[in-house]
């Protein structure tokens, strides 16, 4: 079993011996749990190039709007540190509420402001300062050399290298490419929230991506046309309440009015009661798939 540490100090005191006195590299995947075959990617990876994984549990309650899901959302430390033994995780954090904000937290805020209220920021406005207080937080507690960050959350990835970067933060951010059950959807701990019926009908936004890459190989560049197929094609399947947006942009989250190589397509909408975001880049024709 992974060691499970639930104390800042303990971790500290873990991780400071192995890297200062020993030299060893840390890798560090962090999660809320649930961990599905998209952690287990970025866990592997992680594996594979350093001496010692950390696996960081903890549903962030700061990243989560009053009108949210964060008490519903799936929790299961056991299962986690079961998934995590297999792959060889050599230490997980999970802690507490008053271990992340004590008493006395001052609601310092971490914000990167060009990035946070475009996208998912229209619809969730303060979603990504509280992820990047939270990143920022777990990576001073565990200093690693190298953290790795899912595709599948296109605009946090590219928001956390910017801070990063801005604020010369001594870690090397690890993109890993969207992992997707074998008919398409994109995993995520929420897909346990969809029915059967309301699964089949998210199949739509993977099949959308297709589509959006076949008009691309036949020589359709208008990203308004290409958007505008997408929807309805997305809309003519049952329990689609409502798109919150489809945009295309450059790799850096731009706008795009014609489409190339490398751009992306975001999209995020409503199965239900269920909010799925997910992301594809458009591939050479030739290498579509
Ligand atoms: P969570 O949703 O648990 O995701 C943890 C990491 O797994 C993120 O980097 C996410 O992009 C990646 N991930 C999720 N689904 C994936 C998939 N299908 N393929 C590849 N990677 C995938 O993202 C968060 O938690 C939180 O915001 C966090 C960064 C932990 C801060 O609280």
């Amino acid at each position: 079993m992974p060691l499970l540490f639930k104390r800042v100090k303990d971790i500290r005191n873990y991780l400071q011996e192995l890297k200062c006195a020993k030299g060893k590299s840390i890798g560090f995947v962090p999660t809320m749990g649930y961990l599905h075959e998209g952690h287990k990617e970025l866990i592997r990876r992680s594996t594979l190039q350093n001496d010692i994984t950390v696996v960081s549990i903890y549903v962030n309650p700061t990243q989560f709007a009053p009108s949210e899901d964060y008490n519903k959302y799936p929790r299961d430390l056991e299962r986690d540190m079961a998934i995590c033994e297999e792959l060889n995780v050599d230490a997980v954090f999970a802690p507490s509420d008053k271990e992340m904000y004590p008493e006395g937290f001052g609601n310092t805020e971490v914000r990167v402001k060009d990035l946070e209220s475009i996208l998912e920021g229209e619809f969730r406005p303060t979603h990504f300062r509280g992820v990047l207080t939270i990143v920022l937080k777990l990576f001073n507690v565990v200093q690693p050399d190298r953290a790795y960050f899912g595709e599948k959350d296109y605009q946090q990835l590219k928001i956390v290298e910017k801070m990063v970067k801005d604020l010369l933060i001594p870690v090397q951010i690890i993109p890993v490419e969207t992992v997707r059950e074998p008919d398409g959807l994109a995993c995520s701990s929420r897909n346990v929230y969809l029915s059967p019926e309301e699964r089949e009908s998210a199949l739509s936004i993977y099949r959308s991506f297709l589509l959006a890459q076949e008009m691309f190989n036949q020589g359709e560049y208008k990203a308004d046309v290409i958007k505008q197929e997408m929807k309805r094609f997305i809309l003519s399947h049952p329990h689609i309440k409502k798109i919150d947006y489809i945009a295309i942009t450059d790799p850096f989250l731009n706008p795009k009015e014609f489409v190339e190589v490398g751009d992306r397509i975001l999209i995020a909408l409503w199965v239900g009661n269920t909010r799925l975001i997910d992301n594809w880049k458009i591939k050479k024709p030739e290498t579509q798939l």
